[in-house]
């Protein structure tokens, strides 16, 4: 297994990534369609470069890391290109949406970066996950970018704890959320 940084052919294995291991589970195809256009689809068609996968022997990716740096960019880019499909999926995804760009917005100068984490079940605890943290936070550095932040499940028990080992704390308690960060020397 390796880490490498993403390209176009990967993209039909994130998705399926991300809807392997979002919790709860998407059980028809419209929750399928919402999961990867909330976090998936915005990443891969524009700020792929911030990305990187673990791939198996076959090269094929089994987990990754995706990030956004421009929370401003992501805020419009979403707005005018993805809430209007949400809109017709799911009023109340989209209301959550709007309510976390408000809690974001708070957030960002300290943590100019977010991302997301995921990786296979089969591939999970074997180091994978912070090999991958490591490559994203060394990319960020090298970026100048001081901070980043992520938004996690509060009863995601292995995602708090994977991300307290990395070393990211606690910013902000939601109801049935948290908001973790970690700043970057
Ligand atoms: C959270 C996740 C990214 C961690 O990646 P990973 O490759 O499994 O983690 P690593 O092997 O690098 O680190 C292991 C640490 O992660 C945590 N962890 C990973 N799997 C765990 C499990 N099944 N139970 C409890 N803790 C677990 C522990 O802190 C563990 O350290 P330990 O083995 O010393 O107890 C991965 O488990 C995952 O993709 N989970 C599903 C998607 C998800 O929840 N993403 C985060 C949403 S915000």
């Amino acid at each position: 297994m390796d880490i490498r940084k993403y390209q176009d052919k990967d993209k039909k294995n994130l998705q399926y990534i991300c809807i392997a291991t979002a919790r709860p589970l998407p059980k028809n195809q419209k929750e399928r369609d919402i999961v990867t256009l909330l976090y998936n689809d915005y990443f891969t068609e524009n700020e792929s470069e911030n990305i990187f996968v673990a791939v198996n022997d076959d090269d094929d990716a089994i987990g990754y890391i995706i990030c956004s740096t421009d929370y401003k960019k992501f805020k419009s880019v979403l707005k005018k290109r993805y809430l209007p499909k949400l809109w017709k999926l799911s009023k109340k995804k989209w209301l959550l949406m709007r309510l976390e760009f408000l809690i974001d917005n708070r957030l960002t100068k300290k943590y100019p970066a977010f991302l997301h984490i995921n990786i296979l079940d089969g591939y999970q605890r074997k180091g994978l996950g912070h090999k991958l943290m490591d490559a994203l936070v060394g990319h960020l550095r090298n970026q100048g970018v001081k901070g980043v932040m992520l938004g996690v499940g509060s009863d995601n028990e292995k995602g708090i704890s994977f991300y307290k080992k990395y070393g990211f704390h606690e910013v902000m308690k939601l109801p049935g959320a948290l908001k973790m960060g970690l700043f970057i020397e």
